[in-house]
């Protein structure tokens, strides 16, 4: 099963995409998390990325798309992923189709988590991040057990560097001039799901599940 996450920064993607990875055991694959790896590592690809991500701009296709190609070529995929933060551009989607009808094979499902902007800023001040393990709380709606410390890893919890207002609402800008034609792109190809993102994560859960049987 192949899945696509769609939805505005702070929709749910990540938090609903660790959900479907853990029910149908397939790999969660989210490209900012993989940015964020390299941002931590001191990498130059994440020197690169973070230039982009700290504006709250789009790192660019080529580079993207490489890392991209590359993780779903690993083993773990053969049966399928969970894509959140992939595709993001006509052309990201437009490479990713091509590079899967060449091994004949196709997108399942393209999830729209919608939640309306005004929603979305309250969110992403409210976010924590591990960045070891990639799980995501929010200080009112989904608090950690211990206040700053990772339920699943033990490791500190940080407010991501773009989650700042200011960069927030550049990346709602970004999200609907480059991203947002991805629900029109996919519906086209009907495979497109939606689900309202602005319920209670678990009713946000059960909607997907519904979809995926
Ligand atoms: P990325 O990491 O993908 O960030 P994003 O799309 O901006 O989305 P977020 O991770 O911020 O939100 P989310 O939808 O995953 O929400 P979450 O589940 O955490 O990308 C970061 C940057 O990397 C980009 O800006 C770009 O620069 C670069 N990048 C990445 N991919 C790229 C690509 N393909 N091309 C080019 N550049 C790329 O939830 C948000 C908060 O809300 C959390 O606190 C959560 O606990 C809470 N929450 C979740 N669900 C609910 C609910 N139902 N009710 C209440 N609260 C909820
Ligand atoms: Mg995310």
């Amino acid at each position: 099963m192949k899945i696509i996450m769609l939805g505005a920064p702070g929709a749910g993607k990540g938090t609903q995409a660790k959900m479907i990875a853990d029910k149908y055991a397939v790999p969660h694959v989210s490209t900012g998390d993989i940015f964020r790896a390299n941002i931590k590592e001191g990498t130059e690809l994440g020197k690169e990325a973070k230039t982009y991500m700290d504006k709250g701009l789009l790192v660019p296709d080529e580079l993207t798309v490489k890392i991209l190609l590359d993780r779903v070529a690993k083993e773990d995929c053969a049966n399928g992923y969970v894509l959140d933060g992939f595709p993001r551009t006509i052309p990201q989607a437009e490479v990713l189709d091509k590079a899967l009808t060449e091994l004949g094979d196709k997108i399942d499902y393209a999830i729209n988590v919608d939640v309306p902007d005004e929603n979305i800023v309250k969110r992403m001040g409210g976010r924590r991040a591990c960045l070891a393990c990639g799980a995501t709380y929010h200080i009112e709606h989904i608090p950690p057990k211990t206040e700053g410390i990772c339920d699943r890893c033990g490791k500190e919890l940080i407010l991501r560097d773009d989650d700042k207002p200011e960069t927030v609402m550049n990346r709602l800008q970004v999200y609907h001039d480059q991203t947002q034609p991805l629900i029109d792109f996919y519906n086209a190809k009907g495979v497109l799901k939606e689900v309202d993102g602005t319920v209670d994560m678990k009713d946000v859960f059960n909607a997907i599940v519904a979809i995926l049987g």
